[in-house]
């Protein structure tokens, strides 16, 4: 497989003229120019990251935005987020040590902008969906079933962007009464039974505890959704008047697992149970996709896609889980006697891939042995592989591929490979992480999804890699 070119410039005040300084040397590593200003930044400065497609090259940037001091995402805010992200993969352990107590048609297109949260202050990707004629902005978690949006009269609801949505404004929104068939199969889309309050006509009542002390209740509704250029009606979520979250300014959550009550099976007449998504990186202003249907014609994918089987598993019919057979670092394999015997979870929810102790240790172990050299740096929360490349013009880094029963590879592209933890180069951490508990499921978050085609078929149950550059501006 081809690489592109591709250049990093960590710290620069002025846009660079990129001339064909940095390039590829092979399949196994990347390639990236570190151009670092000397001078100091001042208190206004703020530094995000830009790429463009240039030249057939994807340009990654990382340069100063003279207006964005409001959007710029401090240390502390990049530490609270991979704390988040810690209590998400926490509370999702739970959920499924609750459910696994051995431990051991014509399809029809649509196509929404999705983007990175980064503004809304998660690392988690947003779309935007109409429901009635409201317009709610939610982060798409692959891990879930219930959609669900804050809602007046709200008892409790955390800061959001935009209003919240009105029920008693809409004259489509009708509750689910607690004696129906929907109410009923709430259980197995969230875990928890339907409360209905003393009477058969009262409203379903739901519950979802995110275990991290954020969570959200109130009642089932049904709603015109509109999505792209389509529109759903009758559709099934959650309004919710008790919201205490993690989830930045966003509404509310959509629910894209495989089970019931989720958008997927709601939707399914209508798109046949695939979608996909590209996942951007958090540049502002770039936009990758959410595609409803099987529709590869709007894919940029730039590699064929790889499908891999979805490993059935009763227990956690609800989540896509995936049979890794091994991992690539720098074109090395790593031997190790198990990749995971549950197979791994992908996730959109999830921002940092898990991957089981042994795992990551001999990961660690080869990428310390062909990225070495460089100074080491204090680990950064859950992250604990982290160099200090201040001074450094340029760098190769391993690349890093995930192979996947099938012979699918999930080649992690190179905004996926390191998190920065501070603005300058002084901090740079391998993003990814050890599972706390051995027999934990592993999970591949968000971050190594980035610049890929994920392609969820929920009929022929595989799921599809391939690499598409969906960070264009
Ligand atoms: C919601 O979004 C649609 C599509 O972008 C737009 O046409 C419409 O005006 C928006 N509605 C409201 C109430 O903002
Ligand atoms: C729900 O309860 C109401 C009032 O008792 C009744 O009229 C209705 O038929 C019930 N619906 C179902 C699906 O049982
Ligand atoms: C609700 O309906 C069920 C079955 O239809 C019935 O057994 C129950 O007594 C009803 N509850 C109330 C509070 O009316
Ligand atoms: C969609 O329907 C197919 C059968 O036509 C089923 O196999 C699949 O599990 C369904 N997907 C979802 C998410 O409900
Ligand atoms: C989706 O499209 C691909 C390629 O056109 C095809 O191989 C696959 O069978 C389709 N899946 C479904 C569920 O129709
Ligand atoms: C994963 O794939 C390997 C190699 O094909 C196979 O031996 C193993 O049984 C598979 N694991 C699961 C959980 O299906
Ligand atoms: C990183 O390295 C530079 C250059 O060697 C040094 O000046 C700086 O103090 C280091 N920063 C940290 C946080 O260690």
């Amino acid at each position: 497989m081809a690489m592109l070119p591709l250049f990093l410039f960590l710290v620069s005040l002025c846009l660079f003229n990129a001339n064909g300084a940095c390039c590829f040397e092979d399949n196994n590593m990347f390639n990236l120019q570190l151009l670092q200003k000397k001078q100091q930044l001042g208190t206004q400065s703020c530094l995000l990251p830009e790429s463009r497609i240039e030249k057939g090259a994807l340009v990654l940037e990382m340069k100063e935005r003279g207006h964005c001091s409001e959007k710029k995402i401090d240390r502390k805010r990049r530490l609270e987020q991979l704390m988040l992200d810690d209590l998400h993969v926490r509370s999702l352990q739970n959920r499924i040590r609750k459910m696994v107590p051995s431990h051991n048609a014509e399809a029809v297109k649509t196509q929404v902008p999705l983007v990175s949260g980064i503004n809304l202050q998660t690392l988690n990707y947003i779309v935007t969906m109409g429901l009635g004629s409201q317009n709610m902005t939610v982060i798409i978690d692959t891990g879930s079933d219930l959609t669900w949006v804050q809602c007046e009269p709200c008892m409790s609801c955390y800061n959001q962007e935009g209003p919240v949505f009105k029920p008693s404004t809409s004259s489509s929104y009708q509750s689910v009464p607690c004696n129906s068939s929907t109410c009923q199969s709430l259980q197995l889309a969230t875990g928890n039974t339907g409360g209905c309050g003393n009477s058969n006509t009262s409203t379903c009542n739901y519950v979802v505890n995110y275990g991290d002390g954020s969570h959200t209740n109130g009642e089932l509704g049904v709603e015109h959704l509109r999505f792209g250029g389509i529109s759903v009606s009758n559709f099934v979520f959650g309004c919710g008047r008790n919201n205490k979250g993690l989830f930045g300014g966003v509404s509310g959550l959509m629910g894209l697992g495989r089970s019931y009550l989720s958008l997927i099976s709601q939707t399914n007449a209508t798109f046949g149970g695939v979608f996909s998504y590209c996942l951007p990186t958090t540049e502002i202003g770039t936009s990758g996709s959410l595609v409803m249907g099987n529709e590869s014609s709007v894919f940029k994918n730039v590699t064929p896609i790889a499908y891999t089987r979805m490993v059935p598993n009763p227990q956690l019919s609800n989540f896509y889980i995936l049979n890794l057979t091994g991992i690539d670092v720098g074109g090395v394999a790593l031997q190790v006697p198990s990749f995971g015997n549950s197979g791994m979870l992908i996730d959109s929810g999830t921002v940092i891939s898990r991957l089981p102790q042994s795992v990551y240790r001999a990961l660690k172990a080869e990428f310390l042995k062909q990225f070495s050299g460089f100074p080491a740096a204090p680990g950064f929360s859950i992250l604990d592989t982290c160099f200090n490349l201040t001074g450094y013009e340029e760098v190769s880094i391993p690349a890093i591929s995930m192979q996947f029963e099938d012979n699918a590879m999930l080649n992690v592209d190179v905004s996926g490979i390191f998190y920065m933890a501070k603005d300058d180069a002084s901090q740079v951490c391998l993003a990814l992480s050890s599972l706390s508990d051995e027999y934990d499921t592993a999970i591949i978050g968000n971050f190594q999804q980035r610049n890929q085609r994920v392609v969820y078929d929920t009929k022929q149950f595989k799921v599809g890699f391939a690499a598409e550059p969906c960070n264009f501006a």
